[in-house]
C-alpha cells in the first residue's frame, strides 16, 4: 500500500440554492479541487450521493458527472451509503490510490435536497433506515435520534440544555465559515426555545434540508511534489464498519458502535490515540449524534459527552474543538456531501487556511461521517507534513 495525500479542496457555499442545479453544483465543487491541486487530469472519480433519483431523479451519476467535467472516458463511480456516501466516496478514492491502480482521484459528493418539498425530502432520508421494521410504523430520522437521545438522557442524566449547548457551539462556529448554510449565532436558550420536532428534539437540534457538494485531490505521497507546493496532507487512517441497520436489533441504543469498531481500527492504523488529535469533524446530524461521536470516538468516556459541549472542552477554543467548521448544524447536511465537506474543513485547518476559526498548531484531525442512526461509519485521520 502507497502513503496518500491530498492536494486539492473544493466546495461551494451551501445552502438552497434555487439557482444551481445537482450538476452545476457538483461541477463547481469539482474544479475549485482541481484548481486548488494544480493538475491537468484526474485519472479516475467517485461520486457520494444517497439518493440522486429521490431528489431530482437522476441516477448514473458515475458516468453522467466525469461527462459533465469534460474527462469521460475515465472511470467514474457513484457511491451510496446514506449520509455517509461522501465518505465512502472518499475512503475508495484513497484505496484505488493507496493500491497503485491510479494517480490522481478525485473524490466528491453532492445531494440536492431542497427541489422536493419537507414531506418528500422525509421520505427519501427515511430510506437509509430500515423500511420494513422502522419505517412502515411512521418513524422519521428525528423520530429514530429521539429515541437514542431519551436513552441517553435516561442512563448517563444528559440534559435537554446539553443539547442546546452542542447547537450553540456548532452556530457559533459556522457563523465564522463563508460556505455555512445557516451561520446565525444561537443561544442554548433559543435551541430550547425552538419548536418541537421529535421531543426532546428541536428544530435547533436538527441538521437541515441542503443543496451542496465537495470535492477533494487524492494523490501518491512521494508523487505531491509533482503537482503542488500546497502543504501536504496524509491520510493516516481510513476504516470503515457497519452495525444492525433497525435500532432494536442492537444492543445499545444509546451508543454509536459503527463509530466506536472504525475508530479504534483508525487509532491502529494512525498509531495515534485520540489525546493526540488537535481537533475533529463528526456527524451532529442531530445534537445527541455528535454526543454519542464523541463518546465513540474515545474523546470523553461514555455518557460525559453532553458535559463536553457544556463544559467548553469541545469549543473553537477547547481542549478538543469538535466542529470548527460549524459541523452539520450550521454548514448544512447535504446528504452525499456532507463526508467529502469534512474533509474540506480538515485540509484547510491542517493548511492553517481557516482564518477566524483556525485551530493554533493543528497537526491530527479526524474525520467521523455516519449513514442511517449508525448502520455505518467511516473514521479518516490525517496528519499535517512539514
Ligand atoms: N437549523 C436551523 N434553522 C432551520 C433548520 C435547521 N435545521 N431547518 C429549518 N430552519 C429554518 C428555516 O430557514 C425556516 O426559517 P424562516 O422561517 O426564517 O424562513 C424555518 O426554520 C422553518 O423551515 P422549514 O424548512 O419550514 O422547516 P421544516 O419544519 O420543514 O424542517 C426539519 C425542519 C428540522 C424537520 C428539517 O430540517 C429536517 O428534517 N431536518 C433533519 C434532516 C435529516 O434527517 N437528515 C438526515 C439525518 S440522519
Amino acid at each position: 500500500m502507497r502513503d496518500v495525500a491530498v492536494i486539492g479542496v473544493g466546495m461551494n457555499k451551501w445552502g438552497e440554492l434555487w439557482n444551481d442545479s445537482h450538476r452545476t453544483i457538483w461541477t463547481d465543487a469539482a474544479l475549485k479541487a482541481i484548481e486548488d491541486a494544480g493538475v491537468d487530469r484526474v485519472d479516475s472519480m467517485y461520486v457520494g450521493c444517497m439518493s440522486g433519483g429521490l431528489f431530482v431523479g437522476q441516477e448514473h451519476l458515475g458516468a453522467m458527472l466525469a461527462d459533465q467535467l469534460g474527462m469521460g472516458p475515465i472511470p467514474g463511480t457513484r457511491v451510496e451509503s446514506a449520509c455517509a456516501s461522501g465518505g465512502l466516496a472518499f475512503r475508495l478514492a484513497y484505496m484505488e490510490v493507496a493500491s497503485g491502480m491510479s494517480d490522481i482521484v478525485l473524490a466528491s459528493g453532492v445531494e440536492k435536497m431542497t427541489d422536493v418539498d419537507g414531506a418528500a425530502a422525509t421520505y427519501a432520508l427515511s430510506t437509509a433506515a430500515d423500511q420494513e421494521y422502522e419505517c412502515f410504523h411512521g418513524i422519521t430520522f428525528p423520530g429514530l435520534y429521539a429515541m437514542m437521545a431519551r436513552v441517553h438522557m435516561s442512563r448517563y442524566g444528559t440534559t435537554q440544555k446539553q443539547l442546546a449547548e452542542v447547537a450553540a457551539k456548532n452556530h457559533a462556529n459556522g457563523s465564522l465559515n463563508p460556505n455555512a448554510q445557516f451561520p446565525m449565532k444561537v443561544t442554548a436558550e433559543q435551541v430550547m426555545n425552538s419548536p418541537a420536532v421529535a421531543d426532546p428534539l428541536r428544530l435547533l437540534d436538527c441538521s437541515p434540508i441542503t443543496d451542496g457538494a465537495a470535492a477533494a485531490i487524492l494523490v501518491p505521497l512521494d508523487k505531491v511534489k509533482e503537482f503542488t507546493k500546497n502543504t501536504p496532507v496524509r491520510i493516516a487512517a481510513s476504516a470503515h464498519a457497519t452495525d444492525t441497520m433497525a435500532l432494536h436489533d442492537r444492543g445499545d441504543i444509546a451508543a454509536i458502535e459503527s463509530t466506536a469498531r472504525a475508530a479504534e481500527k483508525a487509532y491502529a492504523q494512525a498509531g495515534i490515540g485520540p489525546k493526540d488529535l488537535s481537533f475533529c469533524e463528526v456527524h451532529d446530524c442531530f445534537t445527541i449524534s455528535e454526543i454519542m461521536a464523541i463518546e465513540a470516538l474515545g474523546l470523553v468516556e461514555k455518557g460525559q459527552g453532553g458535559a463536553a459541549a457544556e463544559s467548553g472542552l469541545t469549543a473553537l477554543s477547547g481542549k478538543m474543538p469538535v466542529n470548527p467548521s460549524g459541523g452539520l448544524k450550521s454548514k448544512g447536511h447535504p446528504v452525499g456531501a456532507t463526508g467529502v465537506a469534512q474533509v474540506y474543513e480538515i485540509v484547510n485547518q491542517l493548511r492553517g487556511n481557516s482564518d477566524k476559526r483556525q485551530i493554533k498548531d493543528a497537526h491530527w484531525a479526524l474525520a467521523q461521517n455516519m449513514g442511517g442512526t449508525g448502520a455505518s461509519s467511516l473514521v479518516h485521520i490525517f496528519e499535517r507534513l512539514s
